[in-house]
């Protein structure tokens, strides 16, 4: 079998070829990634001396390139990661993310018709159901909660999976959509919360919490969505959208706070910056339908995951000094310097 994964050189793609290579030794992962800011090859040298991997360096919005990829590889299956994915970019700068979010889609996708009607997944996100109140714990979104969404980000997404669910219905395209939460773990690109709040940390630089850092996420443990997703493309029904999400919701603040005390440092590098623009308030998962239909559960508690994950960064600090050295610094300076 070979399973053709866009934006395997990100964050959650660059985990699931790792966890593709080493489940199913007898298929061939083909990569293919545009290398954007986000993208690094250094997370794919491993999978690189693989003789069942190939990378092809290729925008998903590049419909002739794409179509000569399936020309030539022809897939069983197509994991569609590749997005852009930062919420704070995306209020800065909303056009890419609706070229490479959606029209990317609709390329793989029509990629996906032309050459045979390939099964499709698509890799979303539980913010496309908007968020919900901080004093209700007793609400969570489940695969019926309306699309509703908050940034230009989470919008891109919501718009890319109707795109996939009209392909379902008007063309017949076998496709199936995981809407997960907020992931942690390896290769997790230093602009995100908990790899920006360790890289600070270690350097002694102040630990940007926006507003109150009473905001809600639902922590899951990167290598369970992969399980999930791997799950999915086997076993999901086509049409389907499933949840994925650990039942693990913790406040913003209380994250930072467990990094410092793991890495020994003081609390009073938090430090509390303006609050980001439409913040959502509290994500929550219901995981029933994938645990119920797919046998899904995640394995790996947040205590684990954080201790793993912050080993992972003490161990590799050359990935991601690399990257916090170069055009990022551009960045940083532009999102926090008047913050
Ligand atoms: P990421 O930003 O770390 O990686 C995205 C990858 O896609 C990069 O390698 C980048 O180079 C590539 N890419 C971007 N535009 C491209 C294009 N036009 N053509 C080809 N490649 C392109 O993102 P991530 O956190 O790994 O997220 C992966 C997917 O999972 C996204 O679709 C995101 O919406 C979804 N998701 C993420 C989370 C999370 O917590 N990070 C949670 C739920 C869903
Ligand atoms: P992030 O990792 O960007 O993921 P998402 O916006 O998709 O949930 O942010 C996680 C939470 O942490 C979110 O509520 C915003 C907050 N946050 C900060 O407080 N400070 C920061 O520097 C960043 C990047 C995020």
């Amino acid at each position: 079998m070979t399973v053709l994964v866009t934006g395997g050189a990100g964050f959650i793609g660059g985990n699931f070829v790792y966890h593709m290579l080493g489940a199913h030794s007898d298929y061939k992962i083909v990569c293919v990634d545009c290398l954007t800011y986000a993208g690094n090859m250094s997370t794919l040298k491993v999978a690189m001396e693989n003789k069942n991997f190939v990378f092809y360096k290729t925008d998903i919005c590049d419909r002739e390139a794409i179509y000569k990829i399936f020309e030539d590889e022809k897939p069983d299956v197509v994991v569609n990661f590749a997005a852009e994915s930062h919420v704070d970019r995306s209020i800065e700068n909303p056009e890419i993310f609706l070229k490479t979010n959606i029209l990317g889609t609709q390329v793989m996708m029509d990629a996906c018709r032309k050459y045979g009607n390939i099964r499709y997944h698509q890799v979303s996100t539980d913010e496309v159901y908007g968020d919900l109140p901080l004093d209700r714990p007793d609400l969570f979104f489940t695969e019926q909660t309306p699309i509703h969404t908050s940034s230009p980000y989470s919008s891109s997404k919501a718009g890319a999976d109707l795109l996939v669910l009209a392909y379902h219905r008007t063309y017949g395209l076998p496709v199936t959509i995981s809407r997960c939460s907020n992931n942690y773990g390896p290769y997790h690109f230093p602009e995100k919360l908990i790899p920006l709040m360790i890289a600070n940390a270690l350097a002694d630089k102040p630990l940007p919490v926006y507003g109150k850092g009473e905001n809600l996420r639902d922590w899951l443990y990167v290598e369970d969505h992969c399980k999930a997703i791997d799950l999915i493309i086997h076993k999901g029904k086509i049409g389907e959208v499933y949840n994925v999400g650990g039942h693990n919701e913790m406040a913003n603040i209380d994250i930072v706070k467990l990094i410092c005390q793991k890495l020994g440092k003081s609390e009073d590098l938090i430090t509390y910056v303006a609050d980001r623009k439409g913040h959502d308030l509290r994500y929550a998962i219901d995981p029933t339908k994938i645990h119920t239909e797919l046998g899904w559960l995640p394995e790996t508690k947040f205590a684990d995951g954080i201790e793993k994950t912050i080993e992972w960064y003490l161990n590799n600090k050359e990935w991601w000094q690399t990257i916090i050295s170069g055009e990022y610094r551009d960045y940083y300076e532009k999102m926090y310097g008047n913050r």
